[in-house]
């Protein structure tokens, strides 16, 4: 019995236009997941649906902003009708600003929590249900390991972003205990620093905070490419039946020193 085989299962991947999310949507197709991937930008998801069945495996784009609730609705509802059910939730949309909080926007601070945090909450809300009918459902949260730790020097501070995914990972330990009796885990993921549109222009370019970042990373590098794959399909497949409410971290080392 293969553990991680995702064969017959229905996997929902936020922000998966781009980075994380497309690698992500990749890898369950790769182990065997019909998959639908959600973002705002439609054209991007079409040509990665469209690189995922040259492979032979089943994808869609459904274009939807996480954080507003009927485009939500209305997305779920798509994917619900097109496969006919959703066993896995991969929320993975997520907006990066720098800021302090003397120095970030009202706007700043409401589009974060809109995105990172009301955006998991409302995908959550309308794919729950279903997955409670269904006694079955993999739920997986990608917070950042700047839920727990910040980052430095000061133009790089994130304070939208350190208390939204924190929110993240509290919401996931939540849903976790009450979801547990109906077949349903809900995990986390902390990814360290890995090459994305949110940070090859900002961190990836800032020299000191490379510098900082390797020289504290017990592995001395950021994530490559496909890094985070590993544990999300753990905590997206049977091989997780067992494991709910937890946050693992994906860093390198990063936050055990
Ligand atoms: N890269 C890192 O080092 C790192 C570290 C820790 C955590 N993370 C987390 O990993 C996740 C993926 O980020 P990434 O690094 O892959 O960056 P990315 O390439 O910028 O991806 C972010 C994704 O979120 C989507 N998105 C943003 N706002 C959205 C909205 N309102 N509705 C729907 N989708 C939205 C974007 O798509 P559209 O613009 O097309 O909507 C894009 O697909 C995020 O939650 C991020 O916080 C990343």
């Amino acid at each position: 019995m293969d553990l991680f085989d995702l064969t017959g299962k229905v996997a929902v991947i936020t922000g998966a236009s781009s980075g994380l999310g497309a690698d992500a949507a990749r890898a369950y197709a790769a182990q065997g997941a019909d998959v639908a991937l959600l973002a705002r930008r439609k054209e991007k998801l079409d040509n990665i649906v469209k690189e995922i069945e040259s492979t032979g495996r089943k994808a869609i784009a459904v274009q939807c902003d996480v954080s507003n609730e009927e485009n939500v609705k209305q997305a779920v509802e798509k994917v619900l009708s097109h496969y006919g059910k959703i066993d896995i939730l991969l929320n993975n949309a997520g907006v990066a600003f720098a800021g302090s909080v003397e120095n970030m926007t009202v706007e700043q601070w409401d589009t974060a929590m809109n995105v990172n945090v009301k955006g998991v909450f409302l995908m959550s809300k309308y794919i729950v249900p279903h997955m409670k009918e269904h006694k079955y459902g993999k739920i997986v949260n990608v917070a950042s390991v700047n839920a727990i730790i910040a980052d430095k020097p000061e133009p790089l501070v994130r304070h939208a972003y350190n208390a939204s995914k924190s929110a993240v990972v509290g919401l996931t330990i939540g849903m976790a205990t009450s979801l547990a009796q109906y077949g349903i885990t809900v995990n986390a993921v902390g990814p360290g620093l890995f090459k994305s549109e949110m940070t090859e222009d900002t961190l990836f370019k800032e020299e000191s905070f490379l510098k900082m970042y390797n020289a504290l990373c017990p592995a001395s590098r950021p994530g490559n490419k496909g890094e985070l794959n590993g544990p999300i399909l753990f905590l997206s497949s049977d091989a997780s039946s067992y494991t709910t409410g937890q946050f693992i971290t994906v860093d390198g080392g990063m936050t055990r020193v």
